[in-house]
């Protein structure tokens, strides 16, 4: 075999969310999001800054060029431009969006829009308890309708939910908007259902009226193991993907739920509201690509699983480590190999183009005011994850669209901790003090510089 060369067209770059990077949180009138209620604490701050990507996203885009990246998902945030969730739309709001993809694309990096990413507007929250109602469901699609509308002259790819398949484990109701219930499975699975008919809806929308634009779902794939040979475990873990990773690629891919999942619900008399016409609702999407965040893999224990779980729920219970794998301090496991074991399943399962949209790890640093921070375990991560990506297209023949790294510019991690850093650039504070805010290139800036400037072609 040849030394196969990296696709011309193929994507590099980064991948963030609004409220861990534009801080601006009153600024032009933004409504609230549940987020920015959350107070600070003593190991957490409060969501008001972010990095202030705001007033700097030109320095964070010159940045981001200089590493030859051509492409930087970004969400459009919820509350930002419709400060209601449900009312007028914010046109000040509008306009930092019309600035910051003018500037991306100025710079020949693509914008890859997200439309949802955690931060429900408060008021939907307040006054319908979020997704678990159809109204916040259908403002959720007028609020999409209107900016595709908006951007399909400048933005080509688009994700609804980031991580879609939280929306089907315990998480969802911190992600929901849901403020009050019992978290009874049946509130989980009729969120769930809800976000699923509303990435449907955007699905067609977008494909009714452009035949240019692109537009994939999303997953936090679970990539997990079974902890030993011992049938239970292999079967839990088999569960585990059909519940948490195929049953939402076969509806994005194929527009219909898993049997699997389908005979669970009406096995346990699950109230998803399921209504008439819904069916229709999920056959009508096609997903372009199929995209998703890796980070780890978590390996199943089947013993420890009480009988009664739901399989999409078996996480919660039997996370075991895994001996042959080292972790970073929050026991996120390194496993290169896991990350080429996805790309190849999915695009074997359902053939259409893969789309790694969240790649990193996350280090604890500190800069000294004058040294480079040298951040070799970084670039050994994603040194080894670019090619075990590499492996999974020339070796297993799957097709990829790009690689895009998490928070590269250091940003909050999704707890609220500038503790736990991504960024190949420092970003010069802390959580209780937001000091000058500096962009400071780590030794991995220069490592990636050099990566993206050969297209990933030399490691
Ligand atoms: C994903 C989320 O779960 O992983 C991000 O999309 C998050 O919002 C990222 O920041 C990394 O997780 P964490 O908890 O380390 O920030």
């Amino acid at each position: 075999m040849g030394k196969e060369q990296m696709p011309r067209d193929f994507f590099w770059g980064n991948s963030v969310s609004s409220m861990q990077t534009e801080g601006a949180w009153q600024e032009d009138g933004k409504g609230l999001s549940v987020y920015d209620i959350r107070p600070e604490t003593a190991t957490t701050m409060n969501w008001h800054d972010a990095i202030d990507e705001y007033h700097r996203y030109e320095e964070d885009l010159d940045l981001m060029q200089t590493m030859h990246m051509n492409m930087y998902r970004v969400q459009i945030s919820w509350s930002r431009v419709c400060p209601d969730g449900d009312g007028n739309f914010n046109e000040a709001g509008l306009a930092y969006y019309d600035r910051l993809i003018d500037a991306m694309l100025e710079r020949q990096i693509e914008p890859m829009i997200c439309l949802y990413h955690f931060d429900m507007p408060l008021k939907l929250a307040e006054k319908y308890n979020g997704l678990i109602s159809r109204t916040v469901m259908a403002a959720f699609v007028r609020f999409s309708e209107m900016v595709v509308r908006r951007y399909a002259d400048k933005v080509k790819y688009w994700l609804t939910f980031n991580e879609h398949n939280l929306y089907f484990t315990d998480e969802v109701f911190e992600i929901s908007g849901y403020m009050h219930g019992n978290r009874s499975l049946s509130d989980m699975y009729r969120i769930f259902h809800h976000t699923m008919l509303a990435h449907a809806q955007v699905d067609k929308f977008i494909h009714d009226n452009y035949s240019d634009l692109k537009i994939g779902g999303m997953l936090a794939f679970a990539a997990c193991y079974p902890a030993t040979s011992k049938p239970e475990d292999v079967f839990a873990n088999r569960q585990i993907d059909e519940f948490l990773n195929h049953n939402l690629n076969s509806a994005f891919a194929n527009g219909r739920y898993s049997n699997e999942v389908m005979q669970y619900v009406a096995n346990h008399h699950i109230d998803w509201d399921f209504q008439a016409g819904d069916e229709l609702i999920l056959s009508a999407q096609k997903a372009d690509f199929l995209a998703f965040s890796y980070y780890r893999t978590d390996t199943i224990n089947a013993d420890k699983i009480p009988s009664d779980a739901a399989p999409n729920r078996y996480l919660n219970f039997g996370n075991e480590k895994n001996r042959f794998l080292t972790a970073n301090e929050w026991q996120w496991t390194i496993d290169p190999l896991g990350f080429r074991n996805v790309i190849a399943t999915l695009f074997s399962r359902y053939g259409v183009p893969i789309f790694p949209v969240e790649n990193g790890i996350g280090w604890r640093e500190s800069w000294n005011g004058k040294d480079m921070v040298v951040d070799d375990y970084r670039i050994a991560y994603h040194q080894s994850h670019i090619q075990a990506m590499k492996d999974a297209m020339f070796v297993d023949g799957a097709k990829v669209l790009g690689y895009l790294g998490w928070g590269l510019i250091d940003i909050p991690s999704s707890h609220a901790d500038m503790e736990k850093r991504y960024g190949v650039v420092y970003v010069n504070r802390t959580n209780h003090d937001l000091k000058d805010l500096k962009r400071v290139p780590k030794k991995s800036f220069y490592w990636l510089q050099k990566v993206l400037a050969d297209n990933g072609n030399n490691l």
